[in-house]
């Protein structure tokens, strides 16, 4: 049994990787919460896969679903480390739905945390949502501190009644 790896991400990975987005919970725990189509997202993945500044990854493992099956590897998530300034990366991260609860996410943001150091980055951060618990366990679980945890944003909306 070989142990999940990263590799690149390739124009290849363009259906797996949509698939991924538009998956609804990760939608929900996304800023944007919104889907993107086809288009738009192969051009996105063009300027991501050109730009030297973003490092976008996919985590494969060996795997079998049936017994009887030959080992297969398969994609399980992707990772992507986009410099946000100079020696720092911002972090996003998403597991498939069936592979979730399984240790990857876990996993991944390891992999991920080393590839940063690899590359000569001295700072990694995570935006993350407040009700996202996985990724919260994930993240703590890697030494990630909450700097900002004693103050919550709190928002009204002034135009609803
Ligand atoms: C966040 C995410 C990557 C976690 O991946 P995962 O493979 O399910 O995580 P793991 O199995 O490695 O579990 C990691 C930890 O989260 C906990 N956890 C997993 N699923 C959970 C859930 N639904 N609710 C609460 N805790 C959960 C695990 O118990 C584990 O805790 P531990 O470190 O104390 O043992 C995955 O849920 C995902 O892809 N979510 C959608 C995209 C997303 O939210 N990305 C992160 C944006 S910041």
């Amino acid at each position: 049994m070989i142990a999940p790896k990263l590799r690149k991400a390739t124009l290849a990975d363009s259906a797996q990787l949509l698939a991924w987005h538009n998956d609804p919970h990760s939608l929900a725990m996304s800023k944007t919460k919104q889907p993107v189509n086809d288009w738009c997202h192969e051009q996105w993945l063009r300027t991501v896969l050109d730009d030297p500044g973003c490092h976008l990854f996919i985590l494969e493992d060996d795997m079998r679903t049936e017994a009887w099956q030959k080992v297969k590897i398969r994609p399980v998530g992707t990772g992507r480390l986009q410099i946000i300034r100079a020696g720092t990366v911002e972090l996003s991260y998403s597991v498939g739905s069936t592979y979730r609860g399984g240790g990857y996410g876990a996993k991944l943001v390891g992999l991920l945390c080393e590839q940063a150091v690899k590359l000569g980055y001295q700072e990694i951060l995570a935006e993350v949502h407040t009700a996202n618990t996985a990724s919260l366990c994930v993240l703590l679980r890697h030494g990630f501190m909450l700097p900002d945890s004693q103050f919550l944003r709190a928002v009204k909306s002034l135009t609803e009644a």
